[in-house]
Order: structure tokens, then C-alpha cells, then sequence
């Protein structure tokens, strides 16, 4: 159960190169055999781990707690109010602090500094639980969800990122993408696409991995064949309640519908999203997209969400498995 090389921190997809990356997965792949079957062996007695939450989760926290719990470390929470950090302490004195009293520290933030600030000060590997810029661990998650959905070769998957491209998991994805070699689209209005310096970073990664980059505002260019359709929130964490009156009308041509699934031209595409997700009017940002523009769900309606075709939670799931590969990888024995 562990890899040939042992990378520790996690601050950005590309600290893991592609080798360790498919090795990432093929141990969350055999941990979750190991569990699903009873035969999970402990390798994180005795550790402790500090998560660090300037945001709310549902799906990174408790899988790094269950991760944790099952390999027999202990974790601590820090939520977004409730100690010194950010306030009375810098980032810097927080992680010498948590540092010294934790093996590891997952940290989830707003700007994409921080968390490599705190890698700097920690001694401790550092993981990046979602900032502005970057979701590394969501990308563990979904690499293995597209190989369980599509066996092979991670070169021969192609998949479609319909919204806003300049998001934490669009940005991800593309920088993923290019890493292992995939067939990669961004599909955005130019205003939301990725910021140039990242685009180039990832033809250059291409050069070596055989990616294919296509960043377009053509939704029929971007769906055509793809293996999957991938979308994300219209409006981010931490971004004003008011961005959703500029977004809805400019993200409603990129919005995944049945007829964005139908236009990949294939009947087997796979929908994906990170989650959460805005697909029908039960939650309270759900009624104000509904009551604001009379819409029932934003990026994905609610049809395509539930539908056959889509395996957000078989993603969620495996949110846990990877990342219980990430902390056995830096931190067992
Ligand atoms: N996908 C994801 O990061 O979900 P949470 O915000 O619930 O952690
Ligand atoms: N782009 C989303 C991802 C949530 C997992 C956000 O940052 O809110």
C-alpha cells in the first residue's frame, strides 16, 4: 500500500506529476476494495490531523474524517469561526502552531497564498482542501470516477466542462487534463475563461502527455463525442450573491440540459459535478434562482441531474477513497 514515490504535500494539481497521479488512484482504487470487503489494514495509528476550514463543506471535511477514522488517525476541526485563525493569528504563527501538534494539515481557503503560506511555516504536509484557484483533491475523485465508468488508458478519456471556466474545479480540470493526457474542453464565454497563463501551462503539459486543450465558446465544438459532461456552480464561495444576475444570462447557453447531453452525439455520456449542485428549487439558493429568474435549477437541470447518465454521488463517494490514498501516501506506514 504505498507508492513507489511518496509525495506529501497537495497544494495544486500539478505538485504530483502524472505517474503519481495514476499511482494515487490505483491505491484509492485498492482501498476501496479493502474496505468494501473487510480487509482495510490500518496504517494512520497514532496520527493526528488538523482540518482547517475558512469555507463550508459537506463532502471534503467528512471525507477526510471517515478517511481518517477508518485508517485509525484522529482529526481536529477548525471551522470558519471559532478559533484564533484569521483574526488575532496570522497564517504563518497558525501553522507553527498546528505544526507542531498535527502530522498533517488539510487547509481549505479563499486565496490560493494562504495555503501555500502555511505550507511554508507548517514542517507538516499541507493539503489543499479547495481554494479560489485550485480543488486538487475533488480532481483525485474524479479521475477514479472516470476510469471505474470508463476502463483504460486515462489518455483515451475526453470530457466537456460546460460553465464558468475560471472556477477552482474548471481550472483543476484543465491543468488535470493536460497532466495525464486527456481530451480536454473548456467550454465557456470568453469573459469566463480560463485565465491565459493557465491555458499555456496546460498546451505545455500537452506537449509531453499527448493532451488534447480545447478552451472555445462553441458548446457544440466542445460537446461533440465527449465521454463526459462536467459542470460547476455558476456563482463560487466566497463570490457577492450579486454575481448571479451577470451569470444567469451569460451561463444559460452553457447550461446542461437534456439537449447538451444529446449533442455529445453519443447515448453513454456521463454527467458530472462536483457538487453542490443547483439542479431543482429545494434549497435556498435553488428558490432565489427560481423566484430571481424563474428558473428551476441553474447549471444542470434537474432531469439530467437524477438521470441514469449521472454519477455525481459515485464522485462524492470517491472523494473519500482518494483521499484516504493521499493521507496514506504521506503519512502510513
Ligand atoms: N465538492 C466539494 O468540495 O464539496 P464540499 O464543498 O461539500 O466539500
Ligand atoms: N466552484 C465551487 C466548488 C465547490 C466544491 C466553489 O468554490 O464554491
Amino acid at each position: 500500500m504505498t507508492l513507489a514515490s511518496s509525495p506529501r504535500s497537495l497544494l495544486t494539481v500539478t505538485d504530483l506529476d502524472r505517474a503519481e497521479f495514476v499511482e494515487m488512484l490505483d491505491l484509492a482504487a485498492e482501498l476501496k476494495a479493502a474496505k468494501a470487503s473487510g480487509r482495510e489494514q490500518r496504517t494512520l495509528t497514532g496520527k493526528n490531523i488538523a482540518l482547517v476550514f475558512q469555507k463550508d463543506s459537506t463532502r471534503t471535511r467528512c471525507a477526510f474524517e471517515v478517511a481518517a477514522y477508518d485508517q485509525g488517525a484522529h482529526v481536529t476541526y477548525l471551522g470558519p469561526s471559532g478559533s484564533h485563525f484569521g483574526q488575532e493569528e496570522s497564517v504563518a504563527d497558525t501553522a507553527r502552531v498546528l505544526g507542531a501538534m498535527f502530522d498533517g494539515i488539510e487547509f481549505r481557503g479563499f486565496a490560493q497564498s494562504t495555503v501555500e503560506e502555511m505550507s511554508r511555516h507548517a514542517g507538516v504536509p499541507v493539503w489543499n482542501g479547495l481554494t479560489d484557484e485550485w480543488h486538487p483533491t475533488q480532481m483525485l475523485a474524479d479521475v477514479l470516477t472516470m476510469r471505474e465508468c470508463r476502463p483504460g488508458e486515462v489518455g483515451a478519456i475526453s470530457f466537456c466542462f460546460l460553465g464558468d471556466g475560471r472556477s477552482n474545479v474548471a481550472r483543476s480540470l484543465l491543468a488535470t487534463g493536460a497532466l495525464l493526457g486527456m481530451d480536454v474542453r473548456i467550454v465557456a464565454p470568453r469573459e469566463l475563461w480560463p485565465p491565459d497563463s493557465l491555458v499555456a501551462d496546460a498546451q505545455r503539459h500537452s506537449l509531453a502527455s499527448g493532451a488534447r486543450v480545447m478552451v472555445t465558446d462553441d458548446v457544440d465544438a466542445g460537446l461533440l463525442g465527449a465521454d463526459f459532461v462536467y459542470t460547476d456552480v455558476w456563482v463560487s464561495m466566497g463570490e457577492a450573491e450579486s454575481q448571479w444576475e451577470h451569470r444567469v444570462p451569460l451561463l444559460l447557453p452553457y447550461r446542461v440540459t437534456a439537449d447538451a447531453m444529446a449533442r455529445t452525439g453519443r447515448t453513454d455520456t456521463r454527467f458530472m459535478h462536483c457538487l453542490p449542485a443547483v439542479h431543482d428549487a429545494t434549497t435556498a439558493v435553488g428558490r432565489r434562482v427560481c423566484e430571481r429568474f424563474g428558473l428551476v435549477g441553474a447549471e444542470v437541470t434537474d432531469d439530467v441531474f437524477g438521470s441514469a447518465a449521472s454519477v455525481v454521488f459515485q464522485q462524492a463517494e470517491n472523494r473519500m477513497h482518494t483521499i484516504k490514498a493521499l493521507l496514506v501516501t504521506a503519512l502510513g506506514r
